[in-house]
């Protein structure tokens, strides 16, 4: 049993140490880890991919930062995620780690490609 949590923890482990230095290296990884951020959160109840629900696709989202360096894209995206849009439904994520917002981020921009 003490070799089974010792590997488990090895297991685990290791895949930090991949996952970690390749957050920022690899944004296909990210965008994919962003949509299961976004299901887990339930974005998914106001936002459809490509139907705009109570609030726009995230396709339509994506396409108005088109004409956007990728970076300030991102950094508005994750500027509305977290503090949300006043006076809508859009609510703040206050709490929502820096990563997670990263990773959502790449993964609503993905879908422009
Ligand atoms: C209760 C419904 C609701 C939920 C849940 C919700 N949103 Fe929204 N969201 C909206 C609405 C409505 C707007 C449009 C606000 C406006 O009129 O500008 C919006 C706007 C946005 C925008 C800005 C769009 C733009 O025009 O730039 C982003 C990005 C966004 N949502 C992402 C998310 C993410 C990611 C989540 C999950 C963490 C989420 N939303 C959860 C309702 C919601």
């Amino acid at each position: 049993m003490k070799t089974l949590t010792l590997n488990t923890f090895a297991a685990i482990a290791a895949t930090l140490a991949i996952a970690i230095p390749a957050a920022h290296a690899n944004e296909a990884k990210d965008a994919a880890a962003g949509k299961l951020l976004v299901k887990s959160d339930a974005c998914f109840t106001c936002h459809g991919v490509s139907a705009a629900k109570i609030g726009p696709s995230f396709e339509d989202i994506a396409k108005k930062y088109a004409g956007k360096s990728e970076d300030a894209a991102e950094k508005a995206i994750e500027g509305e995620i977290k503090g949300g849009v006043k006076g809508t439904m859009m609510m703040a994520h206050p709490s929502i780690s820096a990563n997670d917002l990263d990773e959502i981020a790449d993964w609503i921009l993905s879908l422009k490609k």
